[in-house]
């Protein structure tokens, strides 16, 4: 597992510098779509922890569950919070609200908003190996 600080914009690129060697290490150089997959969502959810949220933190590590193998990418901040309420009704992805949340949630396999004013926003994504 590895854990990184997000507070500075240069934080943004060293995070995806750093979850790249972890897939690497990990063997992930192999499905190279999964991989840059990741990367997109590395770096729009650790921009958005530097753009509304900072600081903040993200988290990846390699997960199994049976017989499957995957990864998962953690994002978590106490800033401000989304209002989940009013993005579900005005949809994610529409009414000004961007690519990245959406973008982020449409390369998971699973994907997780824990949020509320006030307390901050913890995002889970995972992305199975096939
Ligand atoms: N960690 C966060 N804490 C608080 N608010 C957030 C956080 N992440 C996103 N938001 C809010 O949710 C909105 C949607 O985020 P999203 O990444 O989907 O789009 P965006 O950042 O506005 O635009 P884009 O990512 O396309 O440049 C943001 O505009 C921001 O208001
Ligand atoms: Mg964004």
């Amino acid at each position: 597992m590895i854990r990184m600080d997000i507070e500075d914009e240069d934080d943004i690129n060293k995070a995806r510098r750093r979850v790249r060697g972890f897939l690497s290490e990990n063997g992930i150089d192999r499905y190279p779509l999964l991989r840059s997959y990741m990367l997109t969502i590395v770096s729009e959810l650790a921009r958005n922890i530097y753009l509304y949220a900072k600081p903040g933190k993200v988290n990846v590590s390699m997960i199994d569950e049976g017989k499957k193998r995957g990864i998962k990418l953690e994002f978590i901040d106490h800033g401000p919070g989304l209002d989940l309420e009013k993005m579900k009704k005005e949809e994610l992805g529409k009414n000004g609200l961007g690519l990245g949340l959406t973008g982020s949630k449409s390369l998971s396999d699973e994907f997780y908003i824990d949020s509320s004013p006030g307390r901050g926003t913890h995002i889970t994504c995972i992305k199975w190996i096939k």
